[in-house]
């Protein structure tokens, strides 16, 4: 099931899965299962409550903060050599994606953006720009429905509540 709305998966044998297996392969070199690194289980110290989730403060934080190389749409504009993949819209993660959830894409960029000055979001800024991200379209998960069928549906999952 491909929640990150891209082509079916290349078979297991595939000479492209089997430059991935050797790279993960290489970066796990020396690293027992137990030990655990730096940057694993760095997300948010708090939640705000779904109530207090506010897209259009989001999207103020957004225009200010992320817009200049992620542009007005979300399309992501070219920076240098490097340019992101868009935040949504049709080309984007679909609605059935760990990145779709709220509380998850703030812990992800919360650490890691903006590009030149990561962690300096707070908590709550990171909260209200997944927000405004989370309250954008983008493409349906087609197996949606055979998500979360024996555990609860998390409440941050805004697009399953639609
Ligand atoms: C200075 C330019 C710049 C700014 C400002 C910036 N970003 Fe980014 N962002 C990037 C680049 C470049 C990438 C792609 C990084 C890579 O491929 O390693 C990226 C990737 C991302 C991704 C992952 C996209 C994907 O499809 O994988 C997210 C989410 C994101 N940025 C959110 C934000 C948010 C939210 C802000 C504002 C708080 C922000 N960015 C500000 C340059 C920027």
């Amino acid at each position: 099931m491909n929640h990150e709305n891209a082509a079916p998966d290349p078979p297991p044998d595939a000479p492209e899965v089997r430059a991935v297996a050797a790279y993960l392969r290489w970066l796990s070199e020396g690293i027992s299962k137990e030990q655990t690194r730096a940057w694993r289980g760095k997300g948010l110290a708090q939640q705000l409550p779904l109530d207090k989730l506010d897209p259009k403060r989001g999207r103020s934080l957004y225009l200010a903060k992320c817009s200049n190389c992620h542009g007005l749409t979300g399309r992501g504009l070219w920076i240098g050599g490097l340019k992101p993949g868009p935040l949504w819209g049709p080309k984007s993660w679909n609605d059935g994606a760990g990145a779709a959830r709220t509380y998850t894409l703030a812990g992800l960029f919360r650490h890691s953006m903006p590009y030149t000055a990561p962690g300096s979001l707070t908590d709550e800024e990171a909260q209200q720009i997944a927000a405004y991200i989370t309250s954008q379209p983008r493409p349906s998960f087609a197996a949606k429905s055979l998500d979360f069928l024996v555990e609860p549906r998390p409440p941050d999952a805004v697009y399953y509540g639609r």
